[in-house]
Order: structure tokens, then sequence, then C-alpha cells
């Protein structure tokens, strides 16, 4: 088959990443008899700097006209202070928001060889942590109205929380189906103690749940569903929860597999054209050093496959031969311990080819 691929590698360590990610997909096109067509987009920081915004029509319109649509990061102090409407972010939310993907997966799994890696203590990780993060990504406050005002405490700023039935229920189906694949136990996360919103995020999810009797279904507030995730994150299976609780728990949830380095993500709608990054932002700081960890964008490349391409083989060569570079004791310097061989980011990708 002859897929077509928008590409858009953005700023910062993006670019490297995305090399490596390609390399290893046009490898796995080669093994299984297909061919990956990429357009490379401008989108983030280098869009503003080539045409004053971070998110030009052309970008929007490639990535519509595509099977999928891969993404390295967007970001930099370059463009730090600029306001919030002309930010590279705004590449980001903006095509999720054009493209309708409102269901963002973030699977964080603890691979055995990097156990040590994990900041928890052993006896908190010793059964595995395998957790799939459905965060919801096109409402909530990142999409709500935002503004400024006069109040009788002076000028204020707000952003409005906002969701409707029918976006609840499309995300908490998608979880659902999610954990009908795995071990059928969904944790919904969310603030019905205090928000309005929540309370109509909880009711939704209640009712979609008829639908799932197989499926096990508890609810945690926000706030203790953060501290529940250290204490026992082996618990955990499927969480659905809103935007920003989503923002927050998957990063919360990506140090649990050793590094910010290691997470993929994959953001949905409903076809089958999907949006597939890395959960780590740009890392100005280490970009262009080639010490970047590559693992968390071609971990993203195989959930593409998967999810966009219904590819399942493929992905799994690629992720069986993640597992084997790591179980041969590579690291990058994110996941480094003592007695581990420390490699770089294009280093760490050609060995990964080298395993498919
Ligand atoms: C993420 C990021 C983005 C978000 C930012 C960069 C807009 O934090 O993908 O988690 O908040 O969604
Ligand atoms: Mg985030």
């Amino acid at each position: 088959m002859n897929y077509k691929i928008a590409v858009v590698a953005g700023d910062g360590v993006g670019p490297e990443v995305m090399e490596q990610n390609i390399l290893v997909l046009n490898e796995v096109g080669k093994k299984f008899s297909h061919t990956f067509d990429y357009t490379h987009v401008l989108g983030g920081g280098c869009a503003i700097d080539k045409f004053g915004e971070p998110l030009p029509q052309e970008t929007i319109d490639v990535c519509k006209a595509s099977d999928s649509v891969l993404l390295g990061a967007v970001g930099g102090w370059q463009w730090d202070t600029l306001p919030g409407d002309k930010r590279p972010e705004r590449a980001l939310l903006g095509l999720r928001g054009a493209l309708g993907l409102y269901a963002n997966l973030r699977p964080a799994t603890l691979h055995d060889a990097l156990k040590d890696a994990c900041p928890l203590k052993p006896e908190l990780v010793k059964d595995g942590v395998d957790i799939m993060v459905v965060r919801e990504l096109t409402g909530g406050m990142y999409f709500g109205d935002k503004g400024r005002k006069q109040t009788e405490m002076g000028e204020a700023a707000y952003d409005v929380e906002q969701y409707s039935v029918k976006e609840v229920e499309r995300i908490t189906r998608q979880a659902f189906e999610i954990a009908r694949k795995r071990k059928k136990h969904l944790t919904n996360v969310d603030k019905q103690n205090v928000l309005e919103s929540s309370r109509l995020w909880r009711s939704v999810v209640l009712d979609v749940a008829k639908d799932y009797p197989d499926v096990e279904l508890d609810h945690l507030y926000v706030d203790n569903a953060s501290m529940q995730l250290i204490m026992r994150p082996s618990t955990f299976d499927v969480i659905v929860t809103g935007n920003i609780f989503g923002d927050i728990l998957s990063d919360e949830a990506s140090q649990m597999t050793g590094s910010i380095g290691m997470l993929p993500s994959a953001s949905l709608g409903d076809g089958s054209l999907g949006m597939y990054e890395p959960v780590h932002g740009s890392a100005p700081d280490i970009a262009g050093k080639d010490i970047v960890n590559p693992i968390a964008t071609i971990l993203s490349g195989a959930m593409m496959l998967k999810y966009s391409f219904g590819l399942a083989d493929e992905a799994k060569c690629i992720e069986d031969a993640v597992t084997k570079v790591l179980n041969l004791g590579y690291r990058t310097g994110d996941i480094m311990s003592d007695g581990m061989k420390k490699v770089g980011c294009k280093e760490m990708g050609r060995l990964i080819i080298e395993n498919l």
C-alpha cells in the first residue's frame, strides 16, 4: 500500500527526532512492501519566522489531504514573548481543532529494562506500569472563550471551561472501546465536587457506561488521581479525562516510563486521519546536539501504523525493535543508568533499524 503522510517537524529537537522516525518507517515499509510519501510543511516557530504565523493555511490543507500527520515539536525561547494567538503552540492547538482530533491517546508503559530509570520506589512499580491516558483534546478551557476584563479587583483574565454532552460522549466511547481491548478497566477523572462542567461530564460518562457493562468503571477527582497515580500506578489501565486534566496527568504518567522521552501519542477523530507526536516538547536546550531521545517519536510512528493505517504487525515490529535495543543496554542520556551504553539520537535510530 501507499500512504500519504504530512510531516510537521517543527522546532527545537523536532527535526532531529523526525529524521530518525522517517528512517525507521521507511525500513518498515521496505520489509512489508509499503511506500510512504512524505510532504514536509511548516508549523510552529519556523512558520512564524518564514510566514509570520504559526499555522499557515497551506499546512492545514496538506494535513487534511494526507492519510496522517507526523509532528515533531513546536516552540522555543525565541517566540516566548509573542502574544497568545501568535505563539508556536497555536500550530498544535490549531491543527488539533482543524483536523477534528478530539481524542488524544498517551500510553505510559514502563519497559522492564528501564525500571532503574523510573523515579518511583521499585516496590511501587514491581507489577509494571501500563496506563493509557485518553485526553479530550479539542474542548475545555484550551478552546473555550477567553479574554480580559475589568473587575472590582482591577484587570482580570478568564478561560472558560465548557463541555457539551456530545463532546463528552464521543471521547468516553473512544475510551471504553480502548479499555475493551485492554484490561477492561476505565477510570474517569473529573472534579465534579466543584465544577459544573465536571458534573455534566460525570453524568455523560455514567450514561455511556450502560453500553459497556463488561468494562469496570471507577471515578477519581483530579487532585486525588494525581496522588493515586504515584501511589499505585500498576492498578490503572485506561484513564479518560478532559483537556487540561489530561495535559497535566499525562506528564505525570510519563515520568513512570523513566523519561518523557519515551512517551508517544496519537490524536484521533472520527475518521482514520490522525496526528502522531512525542509528548515531550521542543527542548531547545538540547536541540542540534544529537543527544535527544528519538524513541517517543519512533513509537508515535508505530501508533500511526496501527491506528491510522491498520498495520498492527508493522507497528509491533517497531515496538519490539525498541524493546530489543533497550534490552541490549543502549540508552540515550535521559534514560541512562550505570553499566549501560550511552548513545546519541542518530545512533539510537540506527540501532532500532538494525533490530527491526
Ligand atoms: C501537550 C502540550 C501542549 C498542550 C501545548 C504545547 C500546547 O503541553 O501536547 O501536552 O497543552 O496540549
Ligand atoms: Mg502537555
